[in-house]
């Protein structure tokens, strides 16, 4: 039986860390798109389809636990989560439970692990204040800031922050934002645009224009 979010998968039940350790190797490039708590995770769907064209792509998203109440079917603009697995080049979505499916034994894969050895790319769209706070202190409380955590700085990650324009303007945006730019080079930051934000505030805090960043991301997927 194939699990809750593995699209596409047949055959006898494997655990997710398995499957992607299996899948290393398999000649096409890897995209981890993962989305947090911000109400631009809506756009998620809109992004994955963009690649829909794209042979010989693979993509893993993950989504925080804050990002799943955006995507509950509550609207046509957003669909549930596990929808998201019946997307073109989809073949799984990742929750933070999908880490303990199983009892971890030795030998045991390892779901964090794998996806960073997986991923050629991590594109975070959105994210939060609250990952940001969490990925530049060096947390790992979840699925997503473990595999930041882990990360394997050779390979780029791609960061589009969306939050309240006064999140933005925080003097500790700032202070994260230049521990980025100064001690972690693979991070690209997508800076937010300037436009009315879904709580009605008028500012920079929406995400990035979503064509801009399928843009930059098809760019680093081709030289990674
Ligand atoms: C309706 C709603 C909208 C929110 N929108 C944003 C947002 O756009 N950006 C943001 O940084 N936080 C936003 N938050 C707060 C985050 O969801 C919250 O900080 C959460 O803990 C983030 O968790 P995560 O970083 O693990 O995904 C929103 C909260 C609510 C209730």
């Amino acid at each position: 039986m194939a699990t809750r979010h593995e699209a596409g998968v047949q055959g006898p039940y494997r655990v997710p860390a398995a499957v992607v350790s299996d899948a290393i190797n398999d000649s096409k490039k890897h995209l981890l798109l993962a989305a947090s708590g911000s109400v631009a995770t809506i756009k998620l769907p809109l992004i994955i389809s963009s690649f829909e064209n794209h042979t010989n792509l693979s993509i893993r998203v993950v989504v925080t636990k804050a990002a799943t109440q955006f995507l509950a079917g509550q609207s046509l603009e957003q669909p549930t989560v596990s929808s998201l697995a019946l997307l073109p080049n989809v073949d799984a979505v990742y929750l933070d439970e999908d880490e303990w499916i199983e009892p971890w034994t030795r030998h045991s894969k390892i779901l964090h692990i794998e996806l960073r050895r997986w991923a050629h790319l991590l594109a975070i769209v959105p994210m939060s204040a609250n990952l940001l706070a969490k990925a530049t202190g060096g947390l790992c409380d979840d699925l997503l800031t473990n595999v930041i955590r882990a990360w394997d700085v050779k390979r780029a990650i791609i960061a589009a922050p969306a939050m309240n324009q006064m999140m933005w303007e925080s003097p500790i945006t700032a202070k994260q934002l230049a521990l980025l730019a100064e001690e972690w080079d693979c991070f690209e930051i997508l800076s937010p645009q300037v436009k009315q934000l879904a709580c009605g505030d008028v500012g920079q805090g929406a995400m990035c224009d979503w064509h801009e960043i399928v843009a930059v991301i098809e760019k680093r997927l081709a030289s990674a």
